[in-house]
């Protein structure tokens, strides 16, 4: 890229005298006034640590630009006057003009403002929050999935960023969905338009999906305001994803590495997750709460077996199918094993696929829960016996439904026995946007049937868009499940619908 075809801005101080050739001044100008029209966002916060993200947005012109400098900064006060880190990033077309900054040097347990400079243009001021150092008392998280962009206003993200007493933010995936216009929601009931038009499948496409999604007023100010520790679903991919490809993968969507490698792509440019450079594609990874709880990070999609054509019950039992893939299930089981030796009073799990059972007979009601790899599912039960791990929390996305369900091996097991007591919990959050379970009237009355016949449910309730507030202290977990009164007309409104705790030791799930 030639010198003279590039773009150097230099926070306030940056002039127009290097904008690229046929670009006017007044065009300058309008440039710049657009430049952060994706807002801010931090995230994967350590006590020392916390990424921050922002994008400068161009103009149509942007083909012909080269990098262009950013300078950010971290301060303690809100009108950043007192500065205790800053550097400089540059925007580069390669990634889609997003800026990522691994910002360092700051006190556990604190609250930071943050911000971005370019083309004489400041970005949103930005606040977030370090990880609390051990000795935490209390953490609270907002867990959040299933955002659908045409089907509905983000009120629930908007409900979240109303908060002021969270340390973080959970998605577990779907964060934006790669259907065509019209397929899962479309631009007409309610005038937001995914682009583009057509499916996600192509490097371009998923960037544009993301500047869409992030356009959005609510989404923005969540990210604005509270630091997010994300994973992807499958949505983010192919509906149905697994290792190999996906249910809504074909010819026609061109080679399935490919595919899979720029979704991947777009989704760490556009999010605030920490990579580690060589890892290839890897998302789970893991956070030390305060030393109130391990918080350990899933990809339950892009590594896992095909799914088992409902009914073959003879594939569905192989011994070797794979859930979370071999590196990952090891990596799980020296994070479970470390965090209970080393004295965590809670493990929490956060990944996509309900881990709960809800067979008795084991014929899975879609390949897309844990049962739908029971020998994956077996493996994990086992170690949590073998190795005595207790206090464990699932959180889990995917469902569009709020549920709280205690985990036991079997839990249609005779009273006392063994095998019948619960040794984990599960939460699952409702969808923030995306049509809830029941809107599926048959689909309502199937679950509900399924339902009767799982005493282990303690709640379930899939009429509702929302979010899961989850507060944590040394001796007890709760889950407030929250939801929103509607997501077809924007709404600033919420109420709880329940709430749910699990004493420490109980590995129980009771109404509050
Ligand atoms: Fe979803």
């Amino acid at each position: 890229m030639a010198t003279s075809r590039r773009i150097f801005l230099r926070g306030a101080v940056a002039s127009a005298l290097a904008w690229p050739l046929g670009l006017h001044a007044q065009d300058a100008g309008s440039l710049s006034s657009r430049l952060f029209q994706h807002g801010v966002a931090s995230g994967d916060p350590l006590p020392d640590r916390v990424m921050l993200w922002t994008r400068i947005t161009s103009p149509p012109t942007r083909s012909a630009i080269g990098p262009i400098a950013v300078r950010w900064l971290v301060a303690e006060d809100e009108k950043l006057s007192r500065i205790v880190a800053q550097g400089d990033a540059p925007a580069a077309p390669e990634r889609d003009f997003t800026v990522k900054v691994d910002a360092g040097g700051l006190r556990p347990g604190r609250q930071y403002f943050y911000a971005f400079d370019a083309g004489g243009q400041r970005s949103p001021i930005g606040r977030t929050k370090t990880l609390p150092a051990d000795g935490a008392t209390r953490l609270r998280l907002a867990i959040a999935s299933c955002a659908n962009y045409p089907a509905g206003y983000f009120n629930a993200y908007r409900g979240i960023a109303n908060r002021t007493d969270l340390d973080l933010v959970l998605h577990l995936g779907d964060y934006i969905y790669e259907f065509a216009d019209g397929v899962y929601g479309d631009s007409q009931s309610i005038g937001r338009a995914p682009l583009p038009a057509g499916e996600a499948s192509t490097l371009a496409d998923y960037r544009l999906r993301y500047a869409i999604y992030r356009s959005d007023p609510d989404l923005q100010e969540v990210h604005r305001v509270h630091p997010f520790v994300v994973v992807w679903d499958d949505h983010e991919i192919a509906n149905d994803t697994w290792s190999g490809g996906a249910q809504n993968h074909g010819a026609a969507q061109g080679d399935w590495a490919t595919r899979l490698a720029a979704a991947y792509r777009a989704y760490v440019e556009w999010l605030p997750i920490r990579e580690t450079p060589g890892a290839g594609m890897r998302l789970y990874r893991d956070f030390r709460l305060g030393g109130l709880a391990d918080l350990i990070m899933l990809d339950t999609r892009s590594t896992r077996d095909r799914q088992v054509v409902t009914g073959n019950l003879a594939e569905l039992a192989g011994p070797r199918r794979t859930l979370l893939g071999a590196a990952q299930e090891a990596w799980l089981f020296d994070r479970l094993r470390t965090s209970t030796r080393e004295g965590a009073p809670w493990r929490l799990l956060g990944q996509q696929m309900l881990f709960a059972a809800l067979s008795p007979k084991g014929q899975p009601l879609t390949p897309d829960l844990w049962e739908g790899y029971p020998a994956a599912r077996r493996r994990v039960l086992d170690f949590l016996a073998a190795e005595k791990i207790r206090d464990m929390a699932v959180l889990t996305g995917d469902l569009h439904s709020s549920w709280a369900v205690d985990v036991a091996p079997n839990p249609w097991g005779a009273a006392g026995a063994p095998d019948a007591q619960p040794i984990a919990v599960e939460v699952v959050t409702p969808a923030i946007s995306s049509p809830p379970l029941f809107a599926d009237a048959a689909f309502r009355a199937h679950v509900l049937q399924v339902r009767a016949g799982a005493p282990h449910v303690k709640y379930l309730s899939g009429d509702a868009n929302g979010y899961v507030l989850l507060d944590v202290t040394r001796d007890r977990l709760q889950a407030d499940y929250f939801v929103v009164p509607t997501v077809r007309t924007h709404l600033d409104m919420e109420s709880r619908a329940a709430r749910f705790i699990c004493e420490r030791g109980s590995a129980r799930l009771v109404s509050a």
